[in-house]
């Protein structure tokens, strides 16, 4: 018997998966489109009636500005938002910034696909004099400064974001209430690997598209009520809205870092 619900978004599209550059900790804004998915998000809420009681989501703008306006179009903005780093994407260490396909030309396809999808093997370090450093932001001056990542794997993610899950959501949802998170992938795969008991071989191949609800039903020990809409490796969670545009998205996602191959060799200028 459903004893609380869960309703998981990743923010909307954002200038930098506009751009296809691995983001992190950066806190781009969202897109124009974005903004719709976030607002679109609020209206699936709404048409299915969801009360939400409490509201979570990150440090940076692009998934707190995606809580509040799906948040406004659900016409609930009354409900309590709590931030924390805790919910931010994995940070991407020296890969910050830098254009997914670019990144595959110059390190090669299965690199890339194990430094952004390999459970416990993080990108190198960011440079200490990065711009992208988040060590020297105000929003982060309450952190212990071991706190702040110089990289991150999913392992990692995980690791900061559970004490958080343990701390703050999971009472809540103890409680009967229903929750709304607005986090970004990787964060919410580090949640979903936890509920859905999802392997850490298996994690590899879950891609989580923009500003698309995903709702849990939870009994009161917070284990998943089966879900016969659910789409794999997801074994629990069902997608509010169309499941054939969700599964297009999650494959685009996933496609971010596809580079054509080269064209068979021979004919170039060098060939004479
Ligand atoms: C980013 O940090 O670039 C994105 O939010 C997640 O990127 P990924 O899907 O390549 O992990």
């Amino acid at each position: 018997k459903p004893h609380a619900t869960l309703i998981f978004s990743r923010h909307g599209e954002s200038q930098w998966n506009v751009d296809n550059r691995f983001t992190g900790w950066v806190d781009v804004d969202l897109s124009a489109k974005g903004l719709g998915e976030a607002k679109a998000a609020g209206g699936l809420l709404k048409t299915e009636g969801i009360k939400v009681d409490m509201a979570f989501t990150s440090y940076l703008k692009r998934a707190i500005k995606t809580c509040d306006l799906a948040l406004e179009a659900a016409d609930q903005l009354y409900v309590p938002v709590t931030k924390s780093w805790r919910l931010n994407e994995r940070m991407y260490g020296a890969l910050t910034g830098l254009d997914k396909k670019e990144t595959v030309k110059k390190h090669g396809a299965d690199q890339v696909q194990i430094w952004r999808r390999s459970f416990d093997i993080p990108p190198p370090n960011i440079d200490e004099s990065s711009e992208f450093n988040p060590a020297k932001e105000r929003k982060y001056a309450s952190l212990n400064k071991a706190d702040i990542p110089k990289t991150e794997c999913l392992k990692d993610t995980i690791a900061r974001v559970m004490p958080f899950w343990e701390e703050t959501i999971a009472p809540a949802l103890k409680s009967g209430k229903t929750v709304f998170v607005a986090a970004h992938g990787n964060s919410i795969r580090a949640i979903l690997k936890f509920l859905e008991g999802i392997s850490d071989d298996a994690i590899t191949g879950l891609e989580i598209p923009t500003g698309r609800p995903l709702m849990y039903k939870l009994d009161k020990d917070l284990k998943p009520l089966s879900c016969d809409e659910a789409i794999a490796p997801l074994k629990f969670g069902k997608y509010l809205g169309n499941l054939d545009e969700i599964k297009a998205a999650a494959e685009a996602v996933k496609n971010q870092t596809k580079v054509a191959a080269a064209p068979a060799g021979g004919g170039g200028s060098d060939s004479k």
